[in-house]
């Protein structure tokens, strides 16, 4: 499917299928609807009092206009209030427009919606991601494709001729997270920390950046226990990350992306057992270091001036008879010993080896994204992050990359009398606390291994996943971060 820009007016457009944004307030018709209208000889005034169409946000009517028309169909996306309008309404009505289209096995769609916030770039930006995102499938493991529908072959964008770069970019982004769903989706027997390595020297061959991956005696020379005690019982060998974008010019800022990679996490000796352990989607704990090569991915194509490092430990949580014990101490890269009183606590000590790692670039900011907790999503269900940084710069920088992104996250208290709870008797910290609370002692357990760099962690345990359909996700993978990081390194 290509993606163009059409230089036509609304109303000069021919084509397939049709699509126009309606709000609340161009009802009754009015401008160019209502000129609309009077060219399709009533047309859309017939459509709209058949259906009572009312143009509530995430409605839509279709009919058919026939071969002697300028298009076969005409689809009406209602947007909702004028005054609600955001970059989101445009996203979901690219997906719509692109999903309903498709339906209708139209080949040629052209999508018309008012410009948002005066703002041509991202508005252009949001309606090809959501048609982008809404139209990817993944028949991988499929032995027969299920949907042997009809392709859409082409989208035109009307109203926005000059946005060609805002149009690249939904390209850029829209690959990222297509990688990082596939990534997710993948079953764990074919996305093993080998599989994200290779991933990665993709990444770095395809776009020409740098590629680093340290293996297990290199992770050990730099004393990465902990994340190295996580691995020990897997016969698949763990790989550290580290990938590198530097931009031609000085960089006007360092940056480090950390996401959590483990491929499967069974919980190690602290199985996990019993209905609700969740233990068969356990290949979904790779989520951060999927978002992380999913970022990648876009920022070599989009080449900011902005120096950035993608990291990640990955390993598998397994069991064997060279499993972690509970109750073992393992000291991680910056000498600091952690008794592991729970073995399925691992994303955090593998991501303790990742941040030292990551400080010691000399980033000026970083952060991590991390399948990390039950209890995130218990405190926010499973289409909102939490994010918990100590320094409130970062922590608006990104609460506000999300809000552009369209990826919904909410800021989570460090609270510091929480990390009594995480006290051992022997080593300098355990690796888990009390119940109460578990999302926030993992995030101060994090804290642990930053000295002075601005960081932030991201827990999306929650939005990896999607069991609904939704506007541009179908069940299943969501590819979530790799947006935000986008926006989050480019602002
Ligand atoms: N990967 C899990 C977190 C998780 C659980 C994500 C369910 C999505 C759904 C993580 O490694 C884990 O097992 N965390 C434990 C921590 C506990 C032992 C303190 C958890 O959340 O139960
Ligand atoms: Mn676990
Ligand atoms: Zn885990």
């Amino acid at each position: 499917m290509d993606l163009h820009l059409s230089t036509q007016p609304p109303l000069d457009w021919t084509g397939d299928c049709f699509a126009v944004g309606v709000t609340e307030s161009d009802l009754p018709l009015t401008g160019t609807l209502a000129e609309l209208n009077e060219k399709l000889s009533g047309l859309v005034q017939e459509l709209i009092d058949e259906v009572e169409f009312k143009a509530a946000a995430d409605t839509h009517a279709t009919i058919r206009v026939g071969n002697s028309g300028p298009f076969r169909k005409l689809i009406l996306l209602g947007l909702g209030k004028q005054e609600d309008l955001s970059l989101e309404t445009m996203r979901r009505a690219g997906a719509a427009a692109a999903r309903l289209s498709k339906k209708e096995k139209c080949k040629v769609l052209g999508i018309s919606l008012p410009v948002w916030n005066d703002n041509a770039a991202l508005t252009t930006q949001a309606i090809a991601e959501g048609a982008l995102l809404a139209l990817h499938e993944d028949n991988r493991f499929k032995s027969e494709a299920e949907d042997k529908q009809f392709t859409l072959d082409r989208i035109e964008i009307i109203g926005f001729p000059n946005e060609a770069p805002a149009l690249a970019r939904a390209q850029q982004v829209a690959d990222g997270v297509i990688l990082a769903r596939e990534l997710v989706a993948a079953p764990p027997n074919v996305v093993t920390p080998a599989k994200l390595a290779e991933t990665a020297e993709d990444i770095a061959q395809q776009h020409s950046i740098e590629v680093e991956i340290l293996d297990r005696e290199a992770c050990m020379a730099l004393g990465m226990g902990a994340f190295l005690g996580v691995s020990q019982a897997s016969d698949l060998p763990p790989k550290f990350i580290h990938l590198t974008y530097r931009p031609s010019e000085t960089p006007r800022r360092k940056l480090a992306i950390i996401g959590k990679g483990l491929t499967f996490d069974s919980g190690g000796l602290n199985i996990k057992a019993g209905a609700g352990s969740m233990i068969e989607m356990m290949k979904f704990d790779m989520g951060g270091a999927a978002a992380t090569l999913g970022a990648a991915k876009a920022i070599a194509q989009i080449k900011p001036d902005v120096e950035v490092h993608f990291i990640s430990a990955a390993a598998e949580n397994m069991i064997s008879g060279n499993a972690l014990h509970p109750g073992d101490i393992v000291t991680a890269s910056n000498g600091k010993t952690i008794e592991v009183n729970n073995t399925d606590a691992e994303g955090r000590l593998t991501l303790a080896d990742a941040l030292v790692f990551a400080e010691k670039l000399g980033v000026d900011a970083m952060i991590d994204l991390a399948t990390l907790t039950g209890a995130s999503i218990i405190a926010l269900g499973d289409s909102i992050a939490g994010l918990w940084s100590p320094d409130d710069t970062l922590a608006k920088e990104i609460e506000a990359a999300s809000g552009v992104a369209g990826e919904k996250l909410w800021r989570m208290p460090l609270e510091e009398k929480y990390f009594e709870g995480m006290k051992s008797l022997v080593a300098d910290m355990k690796n888990t606390g009390p119940r109460f609370g578990g999302a926030i002692t993992a995030a101060l357990f994090l804290k642990q291994f930053v000295k002075e760099t601005a960081w932030a962690h991201l827990d999306m345990a929650g939005p990896v996943w999607n069991d609904r359909e939704n506007a541009y996700n179908s069940p299943g993978a969501t590819g979530y971060g790799v947006r935000t990081l986008v926006q989050w390194v480019l602002s």
